[in-house]
């Protein structure tokens, strides 16, 4: 029934469409907004509801009393006023092997510019399975509690977190202002009992214990939160009024003092070998715990050296969640697709009999690229000891934290006779043209750019993604109708609709979702973002290895559209000034800078991205907030050996500072700090009459000595 469309549907075919789309969208949004357990995702949620005004706008005599149209979507969580947090809350880097953990110390200690043998502490706990919280006290009294949201803005949810047992209301002896940050969690008896309950009372059963907490922490009616048994453990803190220690153990004893539970598992480890050995006993104990942990979290045990790490754009770079091994299970993989994405990278997508791994049913998974598949890892070392994978074959699939499920081995002795080796095609299934494999490259990619309509397409669904440019009314699936229809090809064509098929567009009253209306808003909406920020442009153009982090970096980097490009051209020559200086920028490293400036040496490229800038006003770039940084937009250059940090924390404060920092000297160089064994650079400053600091002297300018 799903698949007819609107247009050729009898009237009671449309009747009984209507009737299972409401019923549909109502589990939805209970799933959704009440239990905090989703059930469908949001583009396919999308993707009913307009099925749904479709056919209610075609037969508007069927609407139903109940119509999903008429759900003013009062969700819990449009009822929870929105809180900015003082301080971020951010989320953890992972890693799941032991060399990851070692690369971490590692690169802790290089940061630091730590002596070899020299002592460097870590905390070590358990990473609770839960939801996190901010508590806010200010003189002793509980005033706000929000939930992270999405690090920047969280729900306020104090009424519900005052009914919560290991929530103190009063603290006694704390500092004047305190947040004190930490996990919701349900327990497993309490998860239990609770689902019984439900039950019994005939409604719905939460997934696990982490749905449940969270569910019963976001109600709109506090006293529903009150009976659930929910607990929490601090192991953090936002917005201070004074330190609560010099170390993170001290902190969390001092938390401890104030009344809030903290995990007893929480160990002081000195180096790499006692945090895994501390890891391994949580581990042993993680069955009989009596609530989820999902890994353990190391912390740099000294709060100064915390500071002097600080953090990347989302993570603490003195944190690391260590977590616990992927779940597995076995099952049929039915056959390999190859999929062709918007840079043109074949990539083939195991379709697997459906099986429950670790609570979800997965059935899809990545096979990475051709080696892959052939037993070879990169470097052509056999992987799974050379056992290559069948269409056929028993394979072994996984799940790490949320990531895309992998295919992790293959059983021989299940394979069926029948069964060939994967032939990887060498044309692009998509358009035919040939699909080559550069040198080194690790993916084989069709070679028709834009012409592919897989890449093209994939291309404007990422133009018009969250954020890129986020235009209302034109989601994944209507760039994909429009470029079927050949009204939209590339990205300056959108702004083109209007006056190019606007009436058509008016008059496309049969097709799901247009009409005049829709398309007099999509207009409105694609006006809307003519003016638009440097970020989303770049992030936009959907450039290999320039995410949306990336992007950001770039645009607070050159300000402009037109510093952006006129560098990205002129550091095509790897010996420029404008290659150092993209390289200078922390994050930016050699794939991404060749990435970006390969794209803008390309002629089809370049066109169709003045194609596009024609329709735009591009704003100029929010520097970072430096108010009061007495070196803020000058171009610093490091030499000589430093004493007191080293380089890569000295770039990155400099940077957080709004400093630019140059890998050498020229006429745009403000500052030279110079340490002992500074070379040509230090006569080079001295000759273009630079201000030359020396370490302690750059420390004293910032505001470090
Ligand atoms: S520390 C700046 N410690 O894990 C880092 N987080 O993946 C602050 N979590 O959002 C977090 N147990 O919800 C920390 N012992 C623990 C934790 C923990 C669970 C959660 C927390 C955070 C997420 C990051």
């Amino acid at each position: 029934m799903s698949d007819i469309s609107v247009a050729e549907m009898s009237e009671a075919e449309a009747r009984d469409e209507l009737a299972r789309l409401s019923g549909i969208l109502a589990q939805a949004n209970t799933a959704y907004h009440v239990d905090d357990a989703p059930e469908i995702s949001d583009a396919d949620y999308d993707r009913l509801k307009r099925r749904n005004e479709a056919i209610e706008t075609r037969f508007p005599q069927l609407k139903r009393s109940d119509s999903p149209s008429e759900h003013v979507g009062a969700s819990p969580s449009d009822g929870f006023a929105k809180v900015t947090h003082a301080v971020r809350m951010l989320s953890l880097g992972n890693a799941f092997e032991v060399e990851e953990v070692a690369e971490f110390v590692a690169r802790v200690r290089r940061y630091l510019g730590l002596e070899p043998d020299s002592t460097l502490l870590f905390t070590a706990e358990p990473k609770i399975d839960g939801l996190s919280l901010s508590l806010r006290y200010e003189k002793g009294l509980l005033v706000q509690a929000a939930t992270r949201g999405d690090g920047a803005v969280g729900e306020n949810v104090t009424a519900n977190a005052r009914t919560v047992d290991d929530i103190p209301v009063r603290l006694d002896g704390a500092p004047d202002l305190i947040e004190v940050r930490g996990e919701v969690y349900m327990s497993h008896a309490d998860f239990a009992a609770l689902n019984e309950r439900q039950k019994v009372k005939g409604q719905k059963v939460f997934a696990n214990p982490r749905n449940a907490a969270a569910g019963s922490l976001r109600q709109l009616d506090a006293e529903v939160t009150r009976v659930r048994p929910l607990k929490f453990f601090a192991y953090a803190w936002g917005a201070l009024s004074e330190p609560l220690s010099d170390t993170q153990i001290g902190a969390i004893q001092r938390l401890e003092t104030l009344g809030f539970r903290t995990n007893p598992l929480t160990r002081l480890c000195n180096g790499k070998e006692e945090m895994l050995g501390h890891y391994a006993l949580i581990e042993g104990q993680r069955a009989t715990l009596g609530y989820d942990i999902d890994g353990v979290v190391y912390k740099v045990n000294d709060l100064g050296l915390q500071a002097r790490l600080g953090f990347r754009s989302t993570t603490p770079r003195w944190a690391l969640a260590h977590k616990f091994p992927a779940e597995l299970a076995w099952t049929r993989l039915e056959s390999i697709d190859i999929q062709v994405g918007r840079t043109g990278a074949l990539s083939p997508v195991a379709r697997l009999s459906p099986v429950t791994v670790g609570g979800v049913v997965v059935s899809n998974a990545t096979l990475h690229n051709e080696d892959y598949i052939a037993g070879r890892g990169s470097g052509g070392t056999p992987i799974r000891e050379g056992r290559d994978i069948r269409e056929g074959d028993w394979v072994q699939v996984y799940r790490a934290g949320d990531v895309i499920p992998k295919i992790a081995d293959v059983d021989l002795s299940r394979r069926p006779e029948t069964a060939a080796p994967y032939v990887f095609p060498t044309v692009c299934p998509e358009c035919g043209s040939d699909a080559i494999r550069e040198e080194g490259d690790a993916v084989r990619r069709c070679t028709s750019g834009l012409i592919c309509p897989a890449q093209a397409v994939e291309k404007l669904r990422h133009f018009v993604s969250r954020a890129a440019f986020d235009i209302e009314g034109l989601g994944a699936r209507q760039v994909e109708q429009f470029y079927l229809d050949g009204w939209i090809r590339e990205p300056a064509d959108i702004f083109d609709l209007r006056k190019n098929y606007g009436t058509g567009l008016q008059q496309l009253k049969n097709r799901e979702g247009w009409g005049e209306k829709s398309a007099l808003n999509l207009f409105a909406a694609i006006d809307d973002r003519r003016r638009i920020a440097l970020k989303r442009v770049i992030f936009g153009l959907g450039l290999r290895h320039v995410g949306e982090q990336a992007s950001t970096l770039l645009a607070r980097h050159y300000g402009t559209w037109d510093a952006f490009e006129n560098a990205m051209r002129a550091a095509a020559d790897t010996e420029s000034a404008a290659w150092n200086d993209l390289l200078a920028i922390d994050g930016v490293g050699k794939v991404m800078a060749q990435s970006l400036t390969s794209s803008f040496a390309q002629e089809a490229e370049r066109a169709s991205l003045k194609r596009l800038l024609a329709h735009l006003d591009v704003q100029e770039a929010e520097r970072p907030k430096t108010d009061g940084s007495p070196v803020a937009g000058k171009t610093v250059v490091f030499t000589g050996t430093l004493e007191r940090m080293t380089r890569a924390e000295a770039k990155a404060r400099a940077e957080q500072l709004g400093a630019k920092v140059a890998g050498s000297v020229s006429a745009r160089t403000d500052i030279l700090v110079a340490g002992p064994g500074a070379g040509s650079k230090e006569k080079k400053a001295q000759e273009l009459g630079v201000e030359i600091l020396d370490e302690d002297g750059w420390l004293t300018l910032i505001g470090q000595s």
